[in-house]
């Protein structure tokens, strides 16, 4: 396992360039299995999940070959194809580490007419259910079994047959298996409240590439005409949104400057809300946006919700850069229920905040103190990286391959704007 040392206090400033969204290609690497033929996706970051993710297609077999990006670029062109499946069932040693595995339901029993997935179970954020995708699947004529730990989805003889699936709660994943799924299906399906997130819509663009009719793709709304079979694709992965508001943070927090090439403003109208509100400048460019906290940081009030609104992925990085802000903030998380984990390891460095129930209340203090923090998930651990960056002394947070699954070469980004930050192993 490895850990990081960062000794805080350099103002941040240079270029960052962001890398393919995860939670977009997470769900871009499923679509390989509803087609026979080579679909190619660039820009996929260097990434844990992205990795795991080719090894469980891998043990479906679907074959993946992979181009490396050369010298200092980001982001590799991996081609898959899933000419002929050698099984249709997604081991538990696979789903317990990577719960976006449960993304291959739809697009297995979609082609294969059956699919037998581990039940992902929670994780350190949350309870984590799946009875949205499985709901979804049973609309288009999907039969589900339980048993020993596993959840088996099997087609009518003929095929998923096109429905109507109304969500009661918004899920970006239930959204996306259904629209996999109902990409294969025969007839028209009609999918009401669905996930509105830009990944949502990358997933779309990736199938409408690939053949299959859509619309309404960015609205609650998205109206399927399946089709018999999809055909292979050259596609790219969108920007990551999420990483990009993550070194947003990092120049707020450090009183620095960073252009955020490639980012996408439309992708983060909340989240560049959010930094104005803060105090923090957001210039939009032709080649990304830049962010200069040329001022104190003000508090805010901030409640996450699903897209548009202010993305829970970027709670607990928004926290980090209030431990410094003038006044009191606000945050109130409604998708995940645990999703505070960074609050104590945030105090322990000298932050002032109380949690009551789904609400963190984040009084300014003049500075932190590096410490020694435990990474506990993928964004908690970003929050402490963006503490000890601002942090007076040094700071080592262990446990980072939680970073690694969402965060591409995080040290020499950061590094290349000045970060004084090593990785180190924790032998
Ligand atoms: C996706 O998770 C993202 N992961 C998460 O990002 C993100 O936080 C989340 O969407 C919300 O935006 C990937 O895309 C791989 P949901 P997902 O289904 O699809 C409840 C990160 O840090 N729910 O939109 O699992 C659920 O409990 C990760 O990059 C059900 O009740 O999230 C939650 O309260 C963390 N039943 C709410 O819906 C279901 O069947 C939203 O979850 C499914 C979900």
């Amino acid at each position: 396992m490895d850990k990081i040392i960062i000794r805080g206090g350099n103002r941040l400033v240079g270029r960052v360039p962001i890398s393919g969204a995860k939670n977009a290609a997470l769900t871009l690497l499923p679509c390989a299995l509803l087609t026979d033929e080579a679909l190619t996706l660039r820009n996929l970051p260097r990434l844990a999940d992205v990795d795991g993710f080719g090894h469980l297609l891998n043990g479906l077999g679907v074959s993946t070959t992979v181009e490396g990006a050369r010298g200092s670029d980001f982001g590799r062109v991996m081609t898959l194809r899933a000419e002929r499946l050698a099984s249709t069932v997604a081991p538990y040693d696979m789903v317990r580490k990577m719960r976006a595995s449960i993304l291959v339901l739809g697009p297995l029993v979609a082609r294969e007419g059956q699919a037998t997935v581990s039940l992902p179970g929670g994780c350190a954020i949350g309870n984590r259910p799946i009875d949205l995708h499985l709901k979804a699947l049973e609309a288009l004529g999907a039969e589900i079994e339980f048993a020993a730990g596993y959840v088996k989805a099997t087609a009518p003889a003929g095929g998923l047959v096109g429905g109507r699936i109304v969500f009661p709660v918004v899920s970006v994943g239930a959204t996306e298996n259904a629209l996999m799924a109902a990409s294969l299906a025969k007839g028209e399906t009609v999918i009401d409240n669905a996930a509105r997130e830009p990944e949502i819509a990358d997933l779309a663009r990736c199938l409408v590439a690939m053949g299959a009719e859509i619309d309404g793709i960015g609205t609650e709304r998205l109206v399927i005409q399946g089709k018999p079979r999809l055909h292979g694709a050259d596609y790219q992965v969108m920007a990551d949104r999420i990483e990009a508001g993550s070194y947003a943070c990092a120049a707020a927090i450090t009183g620095g400057e960073i252009d955020l090439i490639g980012a996408r403003p439309d992708d983060m109208t909340a989240i560049l809300a959010g930094l104005r509100d803060a105090g923090v400048t957001v210039d939009v460019h032709d080649h990304g946006i830049r962010i200069a906290a040329e001022g104190p940081l003000q508090a805010l009030t901030v409640s996450t919700a699903p897209f548009p609104a202010f993305p829970t992925d970027m709670q607990a990085q928004f926290m980090a850069m209030l431990t410094l802000a003038q006044g009191a903030s606000v945050l109130t998380e409604t998708i995940f229920e645990n999703r505070y984990m960074h609050v104590p390891e945030l105090g322990r460095m000298g932050a002032d905040i109380q949690v009551r129930g789904r609400t963190a209340v984040v009084r300014g203090v003049d500075g932190l103190i590096g410490a020694e923090v435990m990474a506990t998930d993928l964004r908690a651990s970003m929050s402490l990286v963006l503490a000890g960056l601002a942090a007076k002394g040094e700071t080592v947070v262990h446990r980072v391959y939680h970073l690694d699954r969402g965060y591409e070469r995080l040290e020499e980004k950061l590094s290349a704007v000045g970060a004084d930050i090593e990785r180190a192993s924790e032998g």
